[in-house]
């Protein structure tokens, strides 16, 4: 038997039947301090996209795996999610300008930036605390998202301090 997607109005009635409001539900998850960032792909014409995130999470040392979370209203939904291949960079303190810039829908994100290419020609930005360099292992549903597992291919750590985020907002060192 094929499983059926729910809905979005579907989801919506769930959400209501669970109790758990939205925007009250959004704000308690905001108090989960992550840190940030920037996963790159190519698209089918080679395009480079981007996206900025802090559902990235490790899963396995052996083999070795990381996962992440895309939304489905992300514009490049389908492309991350049909990647073979893909890279997160961890974000370092000071690159608060990467998170809006991949945060920002569509656009020229990648406009004025030199990236190296990573395995199967990923663009790899040129600063980052730490890059993972991933294969799509496997793909799950997870309601308005699809949640990506990656099987890491090679990863370089330059031991930058993290930028992190909490309560919706970059943290500051005054903070
Ligand atoms: C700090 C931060 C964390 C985010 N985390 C995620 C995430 O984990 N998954 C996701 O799909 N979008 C996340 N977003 C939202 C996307 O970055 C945003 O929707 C972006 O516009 C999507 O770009 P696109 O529509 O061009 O793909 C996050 C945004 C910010 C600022």
């Amino acid at each position: 038997m094929t499983q059926k997607t729910p809905s979005r109005t579907e989801d919506k009635k769930a959400a209501q039947q669970t109790g758990v409001d939205r925007d009250r539900f959004r704000r308690a998850l905001s108090g989960f301090a992550t840190g940030v960032a920037v996963v790159t792909a190519l698209d089918e014409r080679g395009g480079k996209v981007g996206i900025t995130i802090n559902s990235f999470n490790s899963v396995s040392l052996e083999p070795p795996l990381v996962l992440w979370s895309v939304a489905e209203d992300s514009v490049n939904y389908d492309v991350f999610v049909g990647a073979e291949h893909f890279a997160v960079h961890i974000l370092a303190r000071g690159q608060e300008d990467l998170v809006e810039r991949f945060a920002r829908s569509g656009g020229k994100k990648f406009d004025g930036f030199d990236c190296r290419e990573g395995i199967h020609g990923v663009p790899l930005l040129p600063d980052f605390a730490v890059c993972f360099e991933c294969s799509t292992d496997h793909i799950y549903p997870g309601g308005d998202h699809k949640i990506i597992v990656g099987r890491v291919h090679r990863f370089e750590d330059r031991g930058a301090d993290p930028l992190i985020y909490h309560r919706s907002r970059i943290l500051r060192d005054d903070d």
